[in-house]
């Protein structure tokens, strides 16, 4: 039976392409930097962000991690929004390997602005207060519903930043999603960052791999890191391979993932008993709320009828659209979630 998976965009199989330039990928030992496809991966990612350096890790968490320890010290703190994936999946791995606390500041839609920010933040030099050492920005925001940051809010927040000598780590673990929901490039949306992360393995649809991008220096740092985490792979080009032609060919289709997600939820919006704001559905993530039912009982229900969601929080369902959902599977789900829903207390 085929399930129609809309989980994660994390589910998406690599496509032939990706499988053929594995199987082709030319190899050596990347934790002696020898890995030819490795290395030309890094540098096709730190040319698309305009960065000096890029690195290779297995996934976002340690690329996320890696960063928050290179750019913090310990007893810091870190600013981010409270449905940020590092605060709430991370595992406490902050506090873990970084030994920084994390504040967190709630902002509608998990879009965090300089007036939201400024009563958070604490300036270094206080002697009795621990200080903010790093602001976290994602985008698009995963728990918050694949909302973006717009260029002009992206610029707000580093203009606050700079203002304060403030590093700002950017998980953009979906941020080609962002990119091309808005019709602009990934540099509009991360130039003054100290460093990137984004994923391979998401709407990319490569096996496994995030990139960390960033300053040089700062770069140089992270990888050591990432071997301290146990993250330096030896003939890792296997994997980069596909991360290549994730880049080359499956960052404008994103775009069919958005109108999939948009299709998919005005028809949700059309079911009685669904509470959804079809307005805020503006990549690939569908939230929706299904006041006075049990959502586990949904779920199971659906997952009888052969689709496959999450839930995110009491009372609110995950729907996530990658290359993997064809359009015509919406109609299905729709009509699926009619049926359930009547039936589910
Ligand atoms: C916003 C965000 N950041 C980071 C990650 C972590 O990526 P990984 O699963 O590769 O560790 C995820 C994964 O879902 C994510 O959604």
């Amino acid at each position: 039976m085929r399930y129609i998976d809309l989980r994660s965009d994390t589910v998406t199989l690599p496509t032939p392409l990706m499988r053929e330039a594995m199987a082709a990928a030319e190899v050596g030992d990347d934790v002696y930097g020898e890995d030819p496809t490795v290395n030309a991966l890094e540098n096709k990612a730190s040319g698309l962000f305009g960065r000096e350096a890029a690195i290779f890790f297995p996934t976002g968490t340690m690329a996320n991690q890696a960063a928050i320890r290179a750019l913090t010290e310990p007893g810091q703190e870190i600013l981010g929004e409270e449905r940020s994936h590092v605060f709430n999946y991370e595992m406490g791995a902050a506090a873990a390997i970084s030994g920084v606390l994390a504040k967190t500041v709630s902002a509608p839609d998990g879009i965090l602005d300089p007036p939201l920010l400024e009563p958070c933040y604490a300036p270094p030099g206080i002697p009795y207060r621990s200080e903010t050492g790093l602001l976290l920005i994602e985008n698009t925001g995963n728990l918050a519903g694949g909302s973006y940051y717009t260029v002009a809010a992206w610029q707000h927040l580093t203009d606050w930043a700079r203002e304060k000598s403030l590093p700002i780590h950017l998980d953009g673990a979906r941020i080609f999603n962002a990119a091309v929901a808005l019709g602009v490039t990934v540099r509009d949306l991360s130039d003054g960052a100290a460093t990137v992360m984004f994923s391979l393995s998401k709407g990319l649809s490569a096996p496994a791999g995030s990139i960390l991008v960033g300053g040089a220096e700062t770069c140089r740092v992270a990888r050591r890191i990432r071997k301290m985490l146990g993250g330096g792979m030896r003939q890792a080009g296997i994997l980069a391979a596909a991360g290549i032609v994730a880049l080359d060919t499956m960052i404008n289709r994103l775009a069919e993932d958005h109108a999939i997600a948009y299709d998919l939820a005005c028809g949700l919006a059309s079911i009685r008993g669904i509470e959804i704001n079809v307005s805020k559905v503006v990549t690939n993530i569908v939230l929706f709320r299904v006041p006075g039912k049990n959502t586990t009982e949904v779920l199971r229900s659906l997952k009888e009828k052969g689709i496959l969601a999450g839930s995110i929080a009491t009372g609110i369902i995950r729907m996530v659209t990658h290359k993997d959902i064809r359009h015509n599977d919406i109609f299905i789900v729709i009509d699926a979630v009619s049926k359930v829903l009547p039936e589910v207390s």
